[in-house]
């Protein structure tokens, strides 16, 4: 591991986390040529030549290993769109993890459900003990889990778990293009599995969805929901016209499939590409979470060897503080230059919320660890474009922080915290 380069403590870093690396070479090339054709639209109605849109889910469709793929123009439309196709009806009841973005119960509340939150476990995966429950309670038959931040339950207990009590899973993996349980993809593990291209994620198309099933019906409803009109045979990775004929007088058509542009930036970002930037993710994570070691009250969970997680950022607890000692930690790190985002924050701010923001859910929510494990949880991006000292130097302004924000009081001074 590479020496810090300088005392992160001495002046504020000047590193901007938000700053994803270019699209791939092959990627603009496309895109500039796509512009000059001006097809930009995901149906051309004549021509054999497949559309960058349906090339992109043959291509996404085979390196996951799924029959079907449809292609979105975010993540958020593709749950909606997989619960719908699902049979999801409004007024169902749908389980999903408390520990997720707004997104994922925003499909939920578009397919017009009511969302039933699962707790928290220490290491921010879901509560299976808490689902078990949940199930009982709420007579729910569908599941949306979401591998938030990419942190990966044990998926072979979950899904025995679901199949026991009947219930449909539906996989959230915004945060896990690449990564797997125990050798098996996610995304491949229930009914359907939706996936991200928006800036942040693995694979940046700007915005973008991608839906993968093996279940015909679930991928023809799929398809016509998304904006097929009448088109559906142009499309790569689809189900036979026998599926469609049983939906296409009773699906609606409601605009939501990707266009051809993000298709475009996105298709050769896949693949090797994709492997190798999940690689370079994964060391730039270890790396950072090594340099944590021993930062008082900072604690990164274990995780499971069978996770094979693909890292965009990194979430650690502050554990042992009060929440006010908590923001004057993260008020120290945006001082020293480190952006840390917090989920125990009262107020939801950027892209950050949590469940009890979340009042358009209308109903009441049972979480006993939630509020605690969620008071202390950080998180930090960690783009590609950091090099190996950027990353020593994240950690030694993290170490900075705490060391600033357990100094004691100097006399005189504002009350000192708890
Ligand atoms: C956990 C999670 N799921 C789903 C989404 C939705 O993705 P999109 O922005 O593509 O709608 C996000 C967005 O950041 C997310 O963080």
């Amino acid at each position: 591991m590479p020496e810090p380069a300088r005392s992160a403590a001495a002046e504020p870093l000047q590193l901007d986390l938000t700053q994803q690396e270019a699209i791939p070479q092959a990627g603009v090339d496309a895109a500039l040529a796509l512009m000059a054709s001006g097809r930009l639209h995901r149906y051309g109605e004549v021509g054999g030549v497949p559309s960058e849109v349906s090339q992109l889910e043959a291509a996404f469709a085979q390196e996951i290993g799924a029959r079907y793929c449809v292609a979105m123009n975010s993540c958020g439309s593709t749950m909606f769109v997989a619960l719908r196709a699902a049979g999801v009806k409004p007024g169902d009841a749908v389980l999903t993890n408390c520990f997720t973005l707004a997104p994922v119960p925003g499909a939920i509340a578009h397919a017009q459900a009511r969302a039933v939150l699962v707790d928290v476990t220490d290491d921010y995966l879901i509560d299976l003990a808490d689902l078990e429950r949940k199930i009982a309670a709420s007579g729910a038959r569908t599941l949306l889990l979401s591998h938030m931040r990419g942190h990966i339950c044990d998926m072979e207990q979950l899904t025995a778990l679901c199949a026991f009590h009947g219930v449909q899973l539906i996989e959230d993996c915004a945060h896990t293009m690449g990564a797997g349980w125990n050798g098996r993809a996610t995304g491949r593990w229930g009914r359907a599995g939706c996936f991200s291209l928006q800036s942040y994620k693995h694979a940046n198309a700007g915005e973008g969805g991608l839906l993968v099933c093996d279940d015909e019906d679930l991928a023809a409803q799929a398809i016509l929901l998304s904006g097929s009109y009448m088109l559906y045979r142009s499309h790569g990775a689809r189900p036979s016209d026998e599926a469609f004929e049983r939906w296409k007088y009773q699906t609606p058509n409601l605009s939501m499939r990707m266009g051809n542009l993000p298709a475009a930036l996105a298709r050769p970002q896949l693949g090797a590409v994709l492997r190798e930037r999940c690689e370079r993710w994964n060391q730039r994570c270890r790396w950072v979470a090594e340099s944590l070691v021993g930062i008082p009250h900072v604690q990164v969970p274990v995780r499971d060897a069978r996770e094979q997680y693909v890292a965009s950022s990194l979430q650690f607890s502050v554990v042992g503080l009060a929440p006010e000692r908590i923001a004057r930690f993260i008020e120290n790190c945006a001082a020293l230059g480190v952006h840390v985002k917090w989920f125990g924050a009262d107020a939801p701010a950027g892209f950050t919320s949590v469940w009890a923001h979340w009042q358009f859910l209308g109903e009441a929510q049972h979480l006993p660890n939630a509020d605690r494990v969620l008071r202390g949880l950080c998180d930090l991006r960690l783009p590609l474009t950091l090099s190996p000292e950027d990353c020593l130097a994240i950690a030694a302004v993290l170490r900075a922080a705490m060391a600033r924000t357990l100094e004691p009081a100097a006399p005189g001074s504002p009350a000192r915290l708890p």
